[in-house]
């Protein structure tokens, strides 16, 4: 199963499957009985060319909606690459049914500037991970700023879920450490942080203020500087949404100026800043959330406007895929690398990786997903599928083991003496009953007073 041949995406009972093999062309199958193809057609020509026909042409989805007229349609919004056979549409909107003129998988949306654009095909975008989150769609990609400058940056791009010019797709660089060393994105998640991580990326004051059910997108990235390393930052929507609000705002009422500075582009469009405009009206930005076609756009931040998160989790080695998961409101990363592992990592002030799982030598895909009850993962690589369980914690039978876990899922169990998840061990609510592998601390039974005590009598007992 190779990552880029495959695009799968859900909705309602509709599983969509894309792949390389087919020249792009996608199916649609029924998701509670996925060998029921209920659609592919190999001859509507190049619109249903969803996907790359190239392997190396990255390509991910979600699933939305388009209304028109009285007709509220599922679609789904793919952001792809340019493969040298393709179209250059970064940005479409598929249909899943057929309606008037249009069949499955159509392109319901023409917007030349991120559509049909020279630009497009020197931009070498790589797209890695798109998501939904409060009525927006989200991309994450890297691309180069041009002919001249092959150098990779990674950007976010926003635009709202029902806009059908595309008016609102905005572009916000995102910056991982301080000097941006670790510049191309590979694998993105989302995923509230729980509470003690809030706390830590609220404390370190990088991040504004975070709170435990606030989604934040943890990026891995490599770097083209020193591909020997990569790197895990984190960047919570809501400072996303702000930056991007700023970068928006300064376009369409401050002439594109933030601090004395330029601070915004259009990077698919030839004119440059004159297209920002100082004389509308101060609130444009919040009028028109989801953009208008007399405003300016596409847009995209300017590097110095990028939004840049300090302290990466550093590694030697590549991380090719992430995926969060939170227990005990403790943060926890599950990140595959290029050499088929995947590192668990407790995600605290101080990033510890605490185990590994599978090791089977193949590079990780960007897609790792939890199963619905959140008990395994699946680690995808080229060749395989592997089902892992989160947690192991059964494995070690005795106090030291399970606490030298460290691992935020599990805990010894003291009156049932077993390594278990809190939710399997019995009265855990009660103190000291249930010892967090993450602390550290066993409790040992050092002598008992009286030593010995007739199983007839009662008495208070001290240890
Ligand atoms: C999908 O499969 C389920 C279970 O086999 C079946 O009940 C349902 O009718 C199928 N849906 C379609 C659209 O064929
Ligand atoms: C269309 O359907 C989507 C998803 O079911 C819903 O979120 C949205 O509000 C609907 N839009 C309209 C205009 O009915
Ligand atoms: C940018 O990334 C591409 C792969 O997407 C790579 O081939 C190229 O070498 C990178 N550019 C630089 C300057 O490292
Ligand atoms: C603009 O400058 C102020 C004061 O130096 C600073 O607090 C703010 O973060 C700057 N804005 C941006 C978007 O960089
Ligand atoms: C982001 O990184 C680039 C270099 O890749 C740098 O020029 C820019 O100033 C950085 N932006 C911020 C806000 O640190
Ligand atoms: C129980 O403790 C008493 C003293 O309290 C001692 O005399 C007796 O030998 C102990 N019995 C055993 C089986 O250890």
């Amino acid at each position: 199963m190779m990552e880029q041949r495959w695009l799968w995406l859900f909705a309602l009972d509709v599983l969509v499957v894309c792949g390389s093999v087919f020249r792009g062309i996608c199916s649609l199958r029924n998701l509670s009985n996925v060998e029921q193809q209920l659609y592919f057609s190999d001859t509507k020509g190049e619109k249903s060319y969803v996907a790359s026909a190239e392997e190396s042409v990255s390509v991910v989805g979600v699933m939305s909606y388009f209304t028109k007229d009285k007709d509220n349609f599922t679609v789904f919004l793919v952001g792809k690459g340019y493969g040298s056979h393709d179209s250059t549409k970064l940005i479409s909107t598929r249909i899943l049914q057929d309606y008037g003129d249009w069949v499955v998988f159509d392109s319901i949306i023409e917007a030349s500037a991120v559509q049909a654009n020279p630009f497009v095909l020197r931009y070498l975008h790589d797209f890695r991970f798109a998501f939904k989150d409060g009525g927006f769609v989200y991309f994450v990609f890297s691309r180069t700023l041009g002919v001249q400058d092959t150098k990779n940056f990674t950007f976010v791009s926003r635009m709202c879920e029902d806009d059908q010019g595309y008016y609102s797709y905005t572009e916000l660089q995102l910056n991982c450490s301080t000097t941006n060393k670790y510049n191309k994105a590979q694998a993105a998640y989302v995923a509230a942080p729980g509470q003690a991580l809030a706390d830590h990326m609220t404390k370190s004051g990088q991040y504004g203020a975070v709170s435990a059910s606030d989604k934040v997108l943890f990026v891995t990235f490599t770097s083209d500087e020193d591909p020997s390393t990569s790197a895990m930052c984190m960047y919570p929507v809501r400072s996303i949404n702000a930056r991007l609000v700023k970068i928006i705002d300064a376009c369409y009422s401050h002439s594109g100026i933030i601090n004395d500075t330029s601070a915004v582009y259009s990077p698919y469009s030839s004119k440059s800043e004159e297209l920002c405009s100082s004389n509308s009206p101060k609130n444009m930005a919040e009028r028109y959330k989801c953009g208008a076609e007399f405003l300016p756009s596409p847009l995209a931040s300017k590097a110095e406007f990028a939004l840049t998160a300090g302290s990466p989790f550093v590694r030697k080695g590549h991380m090719t895929a992430v995926a969060v998961a939170v227990e005990m409101g403790h943060a926890v990363a599950f990140l595959g690398t290029a050499t088929g592992e995947v590192l668990k990592v407790h995600l605290s002030a101080h990033p510890e990786m605490y185990g590994r799982a599978s090791s089977e030598g193949d590079k990780v895909n960007k897609n790792l997903l939890f199963d619905s009850s959140l008990q395994h993962l699946y680690i995808t690589t080229e060749k395989k599928i592997t089902k892992v369980p989160v947690q192991a914690c059964h494995m070690k039978t005795d106090c030291h083991s399970c606490i030298n876990l460290k691992d935020p899922y599990c805990g010894w169990c003291v009156l049932e003496g077993k390594c278990t998840r809190k939710e399997d061990c019995r009265r855990s609510e009660e103190e000291n009953t249930w010892l967090w592998s993450p602390n550290q601390q066993c409790v040992e039974i050092k002598a008992f007073n009286p030593p010995n005590l007739s199983c007839k009598k009662t008495r208070q007992v001290r240890m």
